[in-house]
């Protein structure tokens, strides 16, 4: 199955690029990750789509998303919600016709400093979710608290208990087979 890949992040030592990076590394060989950059996404501008169409960065984003299987978002949070240049990447994405999100299965990680991870962005995504009409995965919950010690500087995640992800005795491969397991089942059978 293909996966798209989105970071929320736009910096060159993201953390949660790099959930995104060890996500790659880490999926099932039925699963090949690939990733989107929203890095030249322009601002959303009702004029400029009516009157230009979709700028190319934006249709390439469209595109990739319709042509993927599911998708896997890695974000921070901003201000405890969506950091703005994705809730952007995705406003722009969303808008007629064929909007590529209908149907899709979604996953999230989330990485921060703090205790909660990033939790709170994700949840404000699942709301964009229900009007997008996605199918979010609810388990696993993917959350990385104080992600800079997991994370070494050349922005490898070394941290073996968030490997071996979440608090049991199943591993990071085993969750992300699983949510490959969820895309499958969703993508053919109940969506
Ligand atoms: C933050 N950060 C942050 N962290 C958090 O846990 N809750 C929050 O509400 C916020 N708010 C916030 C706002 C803005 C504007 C910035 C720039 C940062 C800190 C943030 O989690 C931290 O910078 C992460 O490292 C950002 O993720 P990347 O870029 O490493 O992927």
């Amino acid at each position: 199955m293909k996966v798209l890949g989105i970071s929320g992040s736009l910096r060159k030592g993201s953390f949660n690029s790099a959930l995104l990076r060890a996500a790659i590394e880490l999926a099932p060989d039925e699963m090949t990750i690939e990733t989107a950059s929203i890095a030249d996404i322009p601002l959303y501008d009702e004029d400029l789509r009516q009157s230009g169409g979709y700028p190319p960065a934006v249709a390439a984003f469209r595109a990739a998303i319709a042509g993927a299987d599911a998708l896997l978002i890695a974000t921070p949070e901003y201000n405890f919600s969506i950091p703005g240049v994705l809730k952007n990447a995705i406003d722009w994405a969303s808008r007629p016709p064929d909007q590529p999100f209908a149907g899709k299965p979604v996953a999230l990680m989330s990485a921060s400093n703090g205790m909660l991870g990033g939790a709170r962005a994700q949840y404000h995504l699942r709301q964009t979710f229900v009007f997008l009409d996605m199918h979010p995965v609810n388990r696993p919950e993917v959350f990385v608290g104080r992600v800079a010690d997991k994370i070494d500087a050349q922005g490898v995640l070394t941290d073996e208990p968030t490997r071996q992800y979440q608090g049991g005795n199943t591993n990071w491969i085993i969750q992300t087979e699983r949510y490959g397991r969820t895309f499958y089942g969703g993508v053919s059978a109940k969506f």
